[in-house]
């Protein structure tokens, strides 16, 4: 089986140098035929750990392991063919040495063949970004809210709302930009906050829950297509599938329970003896 494809898939340094360029529009993915969707419309797909949620119905994304993200991340790459896929390591997965995240970077680059690989936090994960970096793995940082501290924020809240607040977020975009990572996800920051770290670092910002200012937008696609049950509130709806999907179902089901749906007969019609 031939692998090879005429569509020249966008790497890591590709979405580096639209720094202050045209903004980057990136959407979460974790299947292969939702990805075909996204594919051709955006630059960057996450195969987020917020599938954790989204498809496992989790209450966070703390549980969620390495084998979930390479699994769905397959199906993401077999869906796509032109945008960068980049794969969230999972808690537990990279925090307790520089070594382990290498390992565990390294399958999910090599079982995958994604371009690239997102992890959470600043200044204490600089050194670990740096030393991927030098080994060749193309790494998205994460800053602002991160969701996998949960446990230790208590809740799922924006971060830099008050100005006394902002230098330490700040620090946390420069160590990350400076420890060589293509990008930084800018998550739940205050809007002014998020435009002014834009402006410092040398590397596009994507926003969630940010700012307009930023390099690009990256939004859970089930949270913008109206599927999931709970939404942050910065979400802005593109689509209302749920209902859309609820209504289909239920004219199924009642096609079913009263036989009118297009039975086999209809569709491969009996031949006539003779
Ligand atoms: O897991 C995810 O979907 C993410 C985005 C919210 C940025 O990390």
């Amino acid at each position: 089986m031939s692998t090879h494809s005429d569509v020249k898939r966008l790497t890591a340094p590709d979405i580096r140098a639209r720094k202050g360029g045209t903004p980057i529009a990136m959407l979460t993915a974790y299947h292969a035929h939702t990805a075909a969707l996204v594919d051709r419309h955006c630059d960057a797909m996450l195969v987020g750990d917020s599938l954790g949620m989204v498809m496992h119905g989790l209450e966070s994304t703390v549980p969620v392991t390495l084998d979930m993200m390479i699994l769905q991340g397959l199906a993401v790459m077999r869906g796509s063919k032109r945008a960068l896929v980049v794969i969230d390591m999972p808690f537990g997965s990279y925090e307790a040495s520089k070594e382990q995240a290498f390992l565990s970077a390294a399958r999910i680059m090599k079982e995958t063949g994604c371009g690239g690989i997102k992890l959470e936090g600043g200044r204490r994960m600089a050194e670990t970004i740096a030393f991927l970096v030098e080994r060749g793995i193309p790494v998205m940082g994460h800053i602002g809210l991160t969701p996998q501290s949960i446990n230790t924020l208590g809740s799922f809240r924006a971060q830099g709302r008050d100005p006394a607040d902002w230098a330490p977020i700040e620090a946390d975009a420069q160590a990350v930009a400076e420890a060589g990572a293509f990008a930084v996800v800018i998550e739940a920051v205050a809007e002014p906050l998020a435009a002014r770290i834009t402006q410092e670092i040398a590397i596009p910002t994507i926003g969630i829950g940010a700012s307009a200012a930023c390099d690009g937008q990256v939004l859970v696609l089930e949270d913008m297509l109206g599927l999931s049950p709970r939404v942050p509130k910065f979400v802005k709806r593109y689509g209302e599938l749920g209902p859309a999907i609820e209504s289909a179902v239920q004219a199924y089901a009642e096609e079913v329970r009263a036989r009118t749906f297009p039975a086999a007969a209809n569709v491969y019609p009996v031949k006539k003896p003779g």
